[in-house]
């Protein structure tokens, strides 16, 4: 069982972009035959608007995209991040191109080489295991290219889906911590904080 990041000199590739390697249990039912991972590039912003206009995706964000100007800023940022090696963010597209989701990570302290996982999911794409597929590319690039050794992964405690992604990536519950996320609308969160260590052995794929 495999998912496999293909990414040739550490760099994600342009449109067209990394394939996951598909073809296994996971995400077993689900009619999107294949994924792909890329960069979010400056003509996505149609993509970034629609996904902020949805309900569950805007509730569960710290930041919004609600113009062509925040599009363009969440693009400018993540490619920041990517030319410093400070985080690595991707569209989750079909193999045909159309924008399913995002990944990304974001490193947040290079003394200890961690990091935090954060993704989500158009509506359209929901319901087949795509999540858990993308985090799970995600992770493996990022110990493997960013050199990290702990990436954490929180999310509201009433978010049961996203648990289940959580778990179904590898990422091990560590606890419950209050008030730990602020929302949209200055929303307090209490979250569940799950991890996962380069050394952990791969529950995913392992299991
Ligand atoms: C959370 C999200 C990323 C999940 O993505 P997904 O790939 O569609 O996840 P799925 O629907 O396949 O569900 C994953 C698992 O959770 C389970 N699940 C889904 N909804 C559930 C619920 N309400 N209660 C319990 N389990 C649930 C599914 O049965 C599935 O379990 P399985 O892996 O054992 O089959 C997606 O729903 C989303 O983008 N939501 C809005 C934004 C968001 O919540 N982002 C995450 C912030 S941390």
């Amino acid at each position: 069982m495999t998912e496999i990041l293909d990414l040739p000199g550490g760099v994600p590739r342009g449109p067209g972009g990394t394939g996951l390697a598909h073809g296994d249990a996971e995400g077993a039912g689900a009619p999107l035959p294949d994924l792909r991972m890329r960069p979010w590039v400056p003509t996505d912003t149609t993509e970034l608007l629609a996904a902020f206009g949805d309900p569950a995706i805007r509730h569960y964000s710290k930041t919004v995209v609600d113009t062509a100007a925040d599009a363009s800023q969440f693009v400018r940022i993540r490619a920041q991040a990517w030319s410093e090696r400070t985080g690595a963010s991707w569209a989750i597209t079909s193999d045909r191109g159309t924008v399913l989701g995002h990944v990304g990570i974001h490193v947040v302290d290079r003394a200890l080489d961690s990091a935090i996982i954060g993704y989500w999911l158009l509506p359209r794409a929901r319901g087949h295991g795509v999540a858990a597929r993308a985090v799970r590319a995600g992770t493996t690039f990022a110990f493997r290219q960013l050199m990290l050794h702990r990436i954490e992964l929180a999310h509201a405690v009433e978010n049961a889906a996203s648990c289940r992604v959580a778990e179904r990536a590898g990422y091990l519950y560590e606890g419950t911590l209050r008030d730990a996320m602020r929302y949209t609308g200055e929303r307090w969160s209490t979250e569940h904080l799950h991890a996962r260590l380069v050394t952990d052995i791969d529950m995913a794929t392992d299991a």
